[in-house]
């Protein structure tokens, strides 16, 4: 009854000028293993219920560079969007379509941004969660905080749950996405709070019914465009109803409010997470945790460091060469240049935005 989603979307805007609108952080290989985080996020779903029941929600333009990542990958797996509109249209439309296939469907969405090496620890969690799932909460699951990070959700642990099967399972008494770095610090001094790990397990029409509660509209719009979904009309009313969604992210459409009314649940995850946010997390990465001398990204980089430390340079096929530096961030692509310090990493959303701004 188990169906996997992968939503891949989001930009990545802390990883510029590397990650961008046409090359998303999803479809590059971060962490030097060869595979994409993509292609990573497939190979830890595959196992738990097969290749032929793993669906990927992408952008039109993303659509080749998708498929070669992922051959195994069947047409009718393939949710393709005219244009962003964030997590909750992405997962919600993958879950009505779903729905529409298979009633009783469960369904477990993970993002495709993330970096799990310990994937039978990770098989673990969603198994339970997929138990949770099926008594009818919405189920996420938590990430120990080692920092009062402000880019993750955060989970207010409640009680255990009283279902069978999942004995780690625990209510969860509030969800609160993105809070600012005073709530944070708070937060991760208080000890009973988790990082929302960006997966939700749930029964397919218990999110929907969480999310017509919330967001009416968003819903009545996804249940149009499922219905046409496996029909011919399907492009008309892609065309019709795609650009009339709000954009906006999951976390606030269904985790927030399915916490606030008791509805929602979390597995406490006991294997190793990375969200590779930027690119300091990138040099920790490539070094199992310590800091490294020098990591690089890019099949054809050509790299020479002398007397430097703590370096990630993502370069194309031009010759990089860097003396008696530290903790520098180069990162050359054919149209942009970013230098930076691993200590001013997460600012370069910032200058993103800046770029936005000016045109
Ligand atoms: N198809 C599609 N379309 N996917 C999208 C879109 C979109 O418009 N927008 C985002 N996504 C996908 C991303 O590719 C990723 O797989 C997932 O949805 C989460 O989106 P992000 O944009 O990466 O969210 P975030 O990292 O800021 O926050 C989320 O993840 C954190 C953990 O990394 C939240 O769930 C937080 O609560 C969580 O802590
Ligand atoms: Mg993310």
């Amino acid at each position: 009854r188990f169906y996997s989603i992968i939503p891949a979307g989001g930009i990545g805007s802390r990883l510029w000028p590397l990650s961008r609108a046409d090359a998303p952080k999803f479809l590059h290989d971060l962490t030097g293993s060869g595979s994409t985080l993509l292609r990573g996020t497939w190979d830890r779903l595959a196992p738990l219920n097969g290749e032929q029941r793993i669906m990927v929600v992408t952008g039109r333009a993303h659509r080749a560079a998708v498929e070669k990542q992922l051959p195994a990958l069947l047409d009718h797996n393939v949710v393709l969007e005219s244009e962003p509109k964030d997590s909750t249209a992405a997962i919600g439309l993958a879950a009505a379509i779903l729905r529409r296939r298979e009633p009783d469907v469960i369904i477990g969405s993970f993002a495709a941004d993330h970096v799990i090496a310990d994937t039978r620890g990770f098989g673990r969690a969603v198994r339970e969660a997929i138990v949770v799932a099926d008594a009818g909460y919405i189920t996420t699951i938590g990430i120990t905080p080692t920092e009062p990070a402000i880019g993750f959700g955060y989970i207010h642990v409640g009680g255990a749950l009283p279902v069978e099967g999942a004995p780690s399972a625990r209510m969860v008494e509030s969800f609160v996405e993105k809070p600012d770095l005073e709530t944070a610090e708070q937060y991760v001094a208080g000890g009973d709070y988790l990082w929302n790990g960006g997966m939700f397990i749930s029964r397919a029409d218990r999110l929907l019914e969480q999310l017509g509660e919330t967001s009416p509209a968003l819903l009545a719009g996804i249940e149009e465009l499922a219905e046409a979904w496996d029909t011919p009309r399907r492009g008309a009313v892609v065309d019709a109803v795609w650009p009339s969604l709000e954009k906006i992210a999951i976390d606030y459409t269904v985790a927030e409010p399915a916490a606030a009314s008791g509805r929602l649940a979390v597995i406490p995850g006991d294997f190793d997470w990375d969200d590779v946010g930027d690119f300091a997390s990138i040099a920790k990465l490539h070094s199992g945790g310590r800091k490294s001398d020098l990591a690089i990204l890019g099949e054809n980089a050509r790299v020479l460091a002398d007397a430097s430390s703590g370096i990630v340079v993502a370069g194309s096929d031009r010759l990089i060469s860097l003396i008696g530096v530290n903790d520098i961030i180069v990162v050359d692509t054919p149209d942009a240049l970013l230098v930076t310090t691993t200590a001013n990493a997460q600012r370069v959303k910032s200058v993103v935005d800046a770029l936005k701004l000016s045109g």
